[in-house]
């Protein structure tokens, strides 16, 4: 019999006590395909314990890379072998982020075999604008058989303009720029933490790069890229959803080892909604609801700086329990309310038109089965559980275990009534 993990939960206490955050994932699976460019040993510090690192780890490994990754002390060290330029559907398939190879395997070996990452739960989600940007540098592209086919002599640099700001995108063109002849600029880019992040770790390869973290970067091409040393910043889509598990269970939470600078819009809008918030100097994040009741709050996502879409499914758990009507707007991905008909399993109240969902708050939820379907999703379902009375089985949590480090475990070491247990699929 087939089994997979799920968790179950029973709710409805106030969570209280410390937590702390892990390295960010969407910060390591970049950082590690620039190591693809590497002529020297890398050291990655900070590493987190997570299901699409341990995907990357193992395409790494099949184009030609000698990974060792000390997961207890949370380093890795990645070096040069053999490189290899095809990276198959197997692994494309399981994380859409495997698309960040294309762009340093181009730029290294001059050609490189990609799978096509196909839909996923939350949309179409194309990679039109990092081909787009590719051939704009001198790249022959072709998809054929659900591989994109790349292949140039050296790319050259240009002026790319996203019609869209991609974060991906924007990495993968900056990975293939900086080993490019002459000049990019990158127009409409991607500002995002780990975007800046990136462009760090670049720079210690020898990469010369201006403008991160403006709607503008500049990369002059060099021809070699040495190792580096880095260390992980913190995630800060984890910090946020675990800073509202205190709001959201009448709890007061402490949230330490994150970045509350990478988590301005999240903040504006949990205080808009009631939540009271401490910084301290050294960064950790306390957070609890100021009066009774949690208040109704309106709320879009947009790129970085604006709310993420990463925390639209968690803030959603959260307003549920509001007193009074929200509104939550997705820009970003078409098809991200999922987690809307498993939160409505546990008593939340929300209506959905196109891109607006219509939160109408409830006294309180009631346990469930609920089944994750994404990662952020299933964040979302976790919240909620602690919030409502009873217990919950959240069903599908290879979701969570893909970006979330340990979360049973962390609310566990909360006082939370939190096991893992095996369901039969199929
Ligand atoms: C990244 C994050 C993901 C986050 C998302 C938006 C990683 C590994 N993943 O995903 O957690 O939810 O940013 O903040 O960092 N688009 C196109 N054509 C393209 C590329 C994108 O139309 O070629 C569209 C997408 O469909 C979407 C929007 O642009 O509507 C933004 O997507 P993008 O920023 O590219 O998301 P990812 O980089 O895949």
């Amino acid at each position: 019999m087939t089994t997979a993990d799920a968790l179950r939960i029973k709710g409805g206490e106030p969570v209280s006590g410390t937590v702390r955050v892990s390295g960010a994932k969407n910060s390591t699976l970049p950082i590690l395909a620039a190591s693809l460019m590497a002529t020297e040993p890398c050291e990655i510090t900070g590493v987190p314990n997570l299901r699409d690192v341990e995907t990357m780890v193992e395409l790494m490994g099949i184009l030609g890379m000698r990974v060792s990754w000390d997961k207890k002390n949370r380093r890795m060290e990645v070096a040069p072998e053999n490189p290899r330029h095809e990276a198959p559907y197997s692994l494309v398939k399981k994380m859409r982020a495997s698309v960040l190879v294309l762009g340093p395997i181009l730029a290294r070996l001059g050609k490189a075999k990609v799978s096509m990452p196909g839909g996923c739960a939350i949309g179409v989600r194309p990679i039109n604008l990092h081909l787009k940007a590719l051939q704009q540098m001198g790249a022959r592209i072709e998809v054929e058989g659900g591989y994109v086919l790349a292949e140039c002599s050296r790319l050259k640099g240009t002026n790319i303009v996203f019609d869209k700001v991609t974060v991906t995108g924007t990495e993968n063109v900056l990975m293939a720029a900086v080993l490019a002849d002459g000049v990019t600029t990158i127009e409409n880019s991607a500002r995002e933490p780990e975007v800046t992040e990136l462009c760090q770790v670049l720079r210690k390869m020898g990469a010369q790069i201006e403008g991160e973290g403006t709607p503008t970067i500049t990369v002059k091409g060099v021809d070699e890229l040495r190792g580096f040393s880095h260390h992980v910043m913190p995630d800060r889509i984890e910090a946020a959803t675990l800073l509202m598990i205190g709001p959201i269970t009448g709890g007061r939470i402490r949230v330490e080892g994150g970045n509350p600078g990478h988590l301005d819009a999240v903040l504006l809008k949990l205080r808009e909604a009631g939540i009271e918030i401490e910084i301290y100097p050294d960064g950790a994040m306390e957070a609890w609801r100021g009066g009774d009741s949690i208040l109704p709050v309106e709320c879009s996502t947009w790129p970085y700086p604006g709310f993420p879409t990463d925390v639209q499914a968690q803030l959603m758990a959260l307003l549920s329990l509001a007193k009074g009507t929200s509104m939550i707007t997705e820009n970003i991905f078409e098809d991200r309310f999922q987690h809307v008909a498993e939160l409505s399993r546990m008593g939340a109240n929300i209506t959905v038109s196109d891109r607006k969902a219509v939160i109408q708050g409830v006294d309180h939820l009631t346990g469930a089965p609920v089944m994750a379907s994404d990662l952020r999703a299933s964040a979302s379902l976790v919240l909620a559980a602690l919030a409502a009375k009873g217990e919950s089985i959240v069903s599908r949590v290879y979701h969570l275990d893909r970006g979330y480090e340990q979360l049973d475990k962390k609310l566990a070491a909360l006082g939370v009534e939190i096991e893992r247990i095996k369901q039969p699929v199929g």
